[in-house]
């Protein structure tokens, strides 16, 4: 069959942008829905599961990685990688790596805040104890590295490692200061920002470059991906604030009103000290020092502080500040926006949610 292609000359690259036209849309149909990468990383964890001994050691990782959990750090990365390249297999092993890496911080996170549940179950260190948490979250951290040397192009190895290595440093300082702020009562909210943007969004961060440059994207863009999971990651960290004082104890599956048994100083309680007349802070203080045995008094009391002051709105108005910079991010990109959608739609849906 003959073909004739009358060439306007007003557009001498019509051919080139025709075929980068039809390149584009075949790429979008190609591209994996969510739950195909939710698929796909979940049979590779399953595929994954740790089989060495002792099994003392081994069995809690295998008991933390089996009973839940999101997943959301790898499908970020995933997705960060699909909005690059299309063979997504490639990135499973750092997806993997990031995983296993959030579970161990979980490991250590539970054992700090005293917490006793989990996904809905025990933690590691109730359900076994202490020492196993330590030692198995241990091992756990070391594993995520050995994945990251699995990549199969190795000569991203050194820069995605320059990633990771600046991301762990950072999520155990963001640690240490909320572990500070505890029994410090004069944290201003920029300080508690920055807290958060350590201990959580980092890790969120880093995951989508790590993503990204696998992908092969360029330095601004894994810059620009990490800016938009950064900025998605505080809002994320408020999100778990306020599920932690306003979350339904059916569905959050962690205990509801931990960070106010422990003192964290989270936005909810800065905001409400901000707001709160002299009346108001000497109450706030009053159940700051309330101990252990009038736990239950003590979140009572606090909560009830936060509605009179509309504390649950505020925060909610601040999560979307950090949204609405996450999406700009994005934006700039300079990704068509009809890959994006996978993204902003788990965003959405992330800073939404209730477990
Ligand atoms: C919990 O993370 C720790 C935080 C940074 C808030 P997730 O809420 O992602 O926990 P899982 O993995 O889904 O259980
Ligand atoms: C979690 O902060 C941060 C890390 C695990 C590094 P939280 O202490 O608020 O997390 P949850 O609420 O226990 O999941
Ligand atoms: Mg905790
Ligand atoms: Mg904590
Ligand atoms: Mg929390």
């Amino acid at each position: 069959m003959l073909l004739f292609i009358k060439i306007d000359t007003r557009y001498p690259n019509f051919l080139y942008i025709c075929a980068q036209y039809c390149q584009n849309d075949y790429y979008l149909l190609t591209m994996q829905t969510l739950s195909q990468i939710q698929i796909l990383f979940q049979q590779y964890l399953v595929d994954h599961q740790f089989q060495n001994k002792p099994q003392e050691l081994y069995d809690p990782v295998n008991y933390i990685l089996s009973i839940g959990g999101k997943r959301l750090r790898p499908a970020l990365l995933l997705l960060s990688y699909q909005l690059f390249d299309e063979d997504i297999d490639k990135a499973l092993p750092a997806a993997f790596a990031i995983e296993v890496f959030h579970n161990f911080t979980l490991l250590h996170d539970d054992i700090m805040d005293e917490a006793p549940l989990r996904r809905g179950k025990p933690t590691v260190h109730h359900k076994y104890d202490l020492n196993t948490g330590i030692l198995s979250g241990d091992v756990m951290m070391i594993y995520a590295y050995d994945y990251l040397t699995k990549i199969q192009d190795s000569t991203k190895i050194p820069a995605i490692l320059s990633v990771f290595n600046q991301v762990a440093i950072e999520v155990c300082e963001g640690q240490q200061y909320d572990m500070n702020f505890e029994s410090k009562n004069d944290v201003k909210i920029t300080e508690y920002l920055d807290m958060i943007r350590q201990k959580t969004a980092v890790l969120l961060a880093g995951g989508m470059k790590i993503g990204a440059i696998l992908g092969n994207a360029n330095e601004k863009q894994a810059d620009q991906i990490y800016q938009f999971a950064e900025n998605i990651g505080i809002a994320f960290q408020l999100q778990d604030d306020i599920l932690d004082t306003f979350g339904d104890p059916e569905k959050f599956g962690k205990k509801v009103g931990g960070d106010i048994a422990q003192n964290k100083k989270t936005f909810l309680l800065l905001k409400a000290f901000e707001l709160a007349d002299e009346d108001l802070r000497k109450e706030l203080f009053r159940f700051i020092d309330m101990k252990e045995d009038r736990e239950l008094e003590k979140i009572d009391g606090v909560k009830g502080v936060y509605s009179l002051l509309n504390i649950k709105e505020i925060a909610n108005k601040e999560k979307e500040k950090y949204q609405k910079k996450a999406f700009e991010y994005l934006h700039e990109l300079g990704v068509k926006s009809e890959k994006l959608k996978i993204i902003k739609k788990l965003a959405e849906e992330l800073l939404d949610r209730e477990i």
